[in-house]
């Protein structure tokens, strides 16, 4: 037990690290979180500072729920839990990496949305179904332009994939859809500041050309 908590306190901490933050106050000296959307995430750094540290903050934001996730492994090789159990702690270690993303310690609990780390977590644990959702939030991005859009939509469909007869996972079913819908709950409310502006039609709009 002392294990499985020592490493869920290690998954919230990877989750914490504020990659937009630091990049930021690094190499640009700038605090992320006073330009743009105010966000700490990869979208306000690609449209602050530009391509090359919005790539690497969405590669590490990417990664550290993948990593997060991952440590589950360990749980394994060292006996804590049977190897049929592992889902549920997946889901937890990569929860857990989300909520530090958007609660980050480190930056005083005012972090990003949650959207990349997800992305790294969906990846380790459901890939074809990360694929479809990424899919969605890529389509969605290039029709609307607006990355929020995308990346609520794609949040959103990640349960209903749960229970398509394709994707339906031999195991934990109902805790993926369950949640799957937690955190689309969760995406919608680090978007709501992002809803308002769509709504009132002032969400900026990425500036992308793949045609
Ligand atoms: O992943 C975050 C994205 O959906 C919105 O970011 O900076 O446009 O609020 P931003």
């Amino acid at each position: 037990l002392l294990l499985i908590g020592i490493f869920a306190l290690v998954a919230y901490l990877v989750g914490a690290v504020p990659t937009a933050l630091w990049v930021g106050k690094a190499y640009y000296g700038i605090d992320i979180r006073e330009h743009g959307s105010g966000n700490s995430g990869a979208t306000n750094t690609f449209r602050v500072l530009g391509k090359k540290p919005g790539t690497i903050v969405m590669l590490v934001d990417i990664f550290k729920g993948w990593t997060a996730t991952s440590l589950v492994g360990f749980l394994v090789i060292f006996n804590a839990i049977p190897a049929e159990n592992v889902v549920p702690f997946q889901l937890l270690y990569g929860f857990l990496a989300v909520l530090g993303h958007v609660f980050p310690v480190y930056a005083g609990f005012k972090g990003g949305k949650g959207v990349a780390t997800l992305l790294g977590m969906v990846l380790a644990i459901q890939t074809e179904a990360a694929l479809v959702c990424l899919g969605i939030f890529i389509v969605v991005l290039l029709i609307s332009k607006y990355v929020s859009l995308g990346s609520m939509l794609a949040a959103l469909a990640f349960p209903l994939l749960m229970l398509l007869p394709w994707f339906r996972p031999e195991h934990s079913t109902t805790l993926l859809v369950s949640f799957g819908v937690i955190v689309a709950v969760l995406v919608i409310f680090t978007h709501r500041k992002n809803i308002s502006r769509l709504i009132h039609g002032n969400e900026s709009r990425a500036n992308i050309r793949f045609w």
